[in-house]
């Protein structure tokens, strides 16, 4: 349960808001570096922390994000024409520079100064790991140094999607691991659904860091231990271990895939999610055809979402839910697990009243992430920098998906595999 006024402070994220001041410390990944697939290329709009903003890619190669409307008289600049270095406005031809400064006014004399005193508001973009970051604040921070990023591009996969709901609803989806074997279970069956192996209750911890926190789930699987360790990297991003087989093999030899997502607020109602996942092993390359067959898998593959990067199955169609698969195939009876968590978020409304709710023991994940929050809130009120706006802090971890023969292995095994390699 959360009061209303902290509800309100970790939900909004416009201009001068306390979550809007704290997401204006990060960059943040806005498009698909593929949405602006080549330079002079058509503009694509983009909402952000509640700004609507246009963005191109210049002569040069390099991406400007600036005000969505032109200073003279707000006409959209998503109608602009990407010419020679610049965005023309199709109305009376101002023209601006990827840095927002106006640099032609073709409707002025020519001795006019007009254009020397006119900019847009524009922000600093950095691409790396396939994606166009951006930061809002008042200062930049040092750009992101995730280890998806410096994975080579062979060895990465990335995709977008679009949810309609406040950011946070869907992050505490994301960290809140005690729903996948019941959202996601697919062998209900004789209504035995929850097996031997999905009963083993994990053994959950939280570390908190430098920025964010740890958490491990160990189950004891008799001959074994499955170790679990996912990271929380703030303001919202988390990473998974996975450990799944190698296309064509039935049983092991199993490679290990880190996947992640980070979630990006929109506005205070709509959420754009990155997803990706990259191979954990230097030497073998991520499988393309894999990782689009697991989008599909999802929910998410191509076949399944909007040109809007929205999904297909949607609020407005009750997510295609199929009472009899879920009476007797799925324990949900929507199809993806994507949509599934999708379902579950928007289906909250807009904005969910925590006031109501009534946390248990697996919300733990939840209840830490909501203090981290409220805590840089106060943070950055007090002048000061909050936690993984630093890259050093997080550029050396990655989650880990592994199995122990014995428990006494299990520290070992963590301290090993949560270093980055790439
Ligand atoms: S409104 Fe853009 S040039 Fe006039
Ligand atoms: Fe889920």
């Amino acid at each position: 349960m959360l009061s209303k006024e902290d509800n309100e402070r970790l939900t909004r994220v416009g201009e001068g808001t306390p979550m809007g001041n704290v997401f204006r410390r990060y960059w943040l990944p806005v498009l698909l570096s593929s949405e602006l697939a080549e330079a002079d290329g058509a503009p694509v709009r983009v909402r952000l922390l509640g700004e609507d903003l246009i963005a191109f890619r210049d002569t040069s190669g390099a991406v400007g994000l600036m005000e969505a409307y032109c200073a003279h008289r707000r006409a959209p600049l998503f109608l602009g024409r990407n010419e020679k270095s610049g965005l023309r406005c199709v109305y009376h031809g101002w023209k601006y520079d990827r840095g927002g400064k106006c640099v032609e006014m073709p409707t002025e004399p020519c001795d006019s100064t007009l254009k020397t005193k006119i900019a847009l508001k524009a922000y600093p973009t950095w691409e790396g790991g396939g994606l166009v970051w951006a930061c809002l604040g008042p200062s930049a921070a040092p750009p992101p140094d995730f280890e998806f990023i410096r994975a080579p591009a062979t060895h990465r996969f990335v995709s977008r999607t679009v949810q309609d709901c406040n950011y946070l609803q869907a992050l505490e989806g994301g960290l809140d691991s005690s729903h996948a074997t019941i959202l996601h279970n697919v062998t209900i069956g004789d209504m035995n659904w929850l097996d031997d192996f999905e009963r083993t209750t994990p053994r959950l911890e939280i570390y908190p860091t430098d920025y964010g926190f740890q958490y491990s789930g160990i189950r004891n699987l008799k001959d074994r231990y499955w170790v679990r360790l996912y990271q929380y990297v703030m303001p919202a991003m988390q990473l998974r271990g996975r450990i799944v087989p190698v296309r064509g093999e039935k049983a092991p030899p199993r490679i290990p895939l880190i996947s992640g997502h980070i979630w990006v607020p929109i506005d205070d109602v709509t959420v754009s999610v990155i997803n990706f996942s990259y191979s954990a092993d230097p030497k073998i390359p991520l499988d393309m055809d894999f990782a689009l067959d697991s989008e599909a898998d999802y929910g998410r593959g191509s076949e399944d979402m909007l040109p809007d990067f929205r999904l297909k199955k949607n609020l407005s169609n009750d997510f295609l839910i199929d009472r009899e698969l879920q009476k007797t195939g799925t324990f949900s009876g929507i199809r993806g697990i994507n949509t599934q968590d999708v379902a579950v978020q928007e289906g909250m409304g807009p904005i969910v009243d925590r006031s109501k709710e009534h946390l248990g023991s697996t919300d733990r994940a939840i209840i830490v992430l909501r203090r981290l929050l409220l805590e840089a809130y106060r943070t950055v009120e007090a002048g000061g920098t909050p936690k993984g706006v630093d890259p050093s802090s997080y550029r050396n971890v990655r989650a880990v998906d592994h199995y122990a023969d014995t428990e006494s292995a299990i520290p070992q095994l963590i301290e090993r595999e949560r270093k980055a390699r790439f």
